[in-house]
């Protein structure tokens, strides 16, 4: 215990949570059920406690209010899960393998420009596996003009994720081969390779809002996320992912979600959580 941390539980009131619930919504599109009370309790109090508070009231009015702006980020952080592992869901980084990097290694060398896209890739591990798939598939990748853009909206996460660097015990699903091909030690423990780090870009941002970038993708991870948002939340999404989808591309979702507006969105569901546009 510190001293800057008040003792004493915090006041957490049913209207302090449901002012919660009306944060996360507004500026995450995160739906919190009230089966979250405590489980938001536990992650908010912290924050309460260092701003030595003794109420939730007191701590969202002063993040709600003119100077919060920056503790309103912290908050929106407390609130998101960051659940995830390297090769997550391995059959997509198989089918990735399988079907998309034989043209796309063709269309590299033809000097096409390709992009993927790990929409919330909490800490990384998401795109560092795509980055080591496509690597893996096409050593040459680093002279071709290929990128993949990592987003997500917790800033917290995306500077773990940029770091690269990774403890030994969080290495769980990278098999042997791509562990020696990528990962060198460093500070106690792993850093991904100078090679592989010129693969992925990182930026904070908020999928809900406005997107700062042009362009479009190859493949789209959007994994995992859409499980908080509510189903217009997560129909306007794919809507406009897959806008962001080239003719032919590529969406991947995670293992509990689907497409519900497929056909409107003008992708065809060609597998378990796998869909491609049409074209
Ligand atoms: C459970 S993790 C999934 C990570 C990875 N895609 C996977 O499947 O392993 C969900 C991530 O979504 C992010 N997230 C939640 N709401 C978001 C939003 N509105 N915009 C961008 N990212 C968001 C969270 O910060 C969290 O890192």
């Amino acid at each position: 215990m510190t001293n800057s941390i008040t003792l004493s539980a915090p006041e957490y009131t049913d209207s302090d949570f449901q002012r919660l619930q009306a944060i996360a919504r507004a500026q995450a599109g995160i739906c919190l059920p009230d089966t979250k009370k405590a489980l938001v309790y536990s992650r908010v109090s912290r924050r309460v406690r260092e701003m030595q508070l003794s109420r939730f009231k007191d701590y969202l009015d002063f993040a709600t209010g003119s100077s919060g702006a920056a503790e309103l980020e912290k908050l929106i952080c407390a609130l998101t899960t960051n659940v995830t592992g390297f090769f997550r869901e391995k059959n997509h980084f198989d089918h990735l393998k399988a079907e998309m990097m034989p043209d796309l290694s063709a269309a590299l060398r033809k000097g096409k420009r390709v992009r993927m896209w790990s929409a919330a890739c909490s800490t990384g591990q998401e795109p560092w596996s795509l980055a080591m798939s496509v690597a893996t598939s096409f050593p040459e990748i680093g002279s071709y003009d290929f990128r993949v853009l990592a987003t997500d909206i917790n800033s917290d996460v995306v500077a773990r994720a940029e770091s690269a660097t990774y403890a030994a015990d969080e290495l769980e699903g990278i098999p042997e081969r791509e562990r020696s091909l990528f990962l060198k030690e460093h500070d106690g423990g792993y850093r991904f390779s100078e090679a592989l780090r010129r693969l992925p870009t990182f930026r904070v941002m908020n999928l809900n809002a406005g997107w700062p970038f042009r362009g479009t993708f190859s493949i789209i991870f959007c994994r995992n996320v859409v499980i908080y948002f509510d189903d217009e939340t997560r129909e306007a999404l794919w809507q406009r992912l897959a806008e962001r989808l080239e003719p032919g591309g590529f969406l991947y979702v995670g293992h509990s979600e689907r497409v519900a507006n497929a056909k409107q969105c003008k992708l065809i569901n060609i597998a378990p959580t796998i869909y491609q546009k049409e074209g």
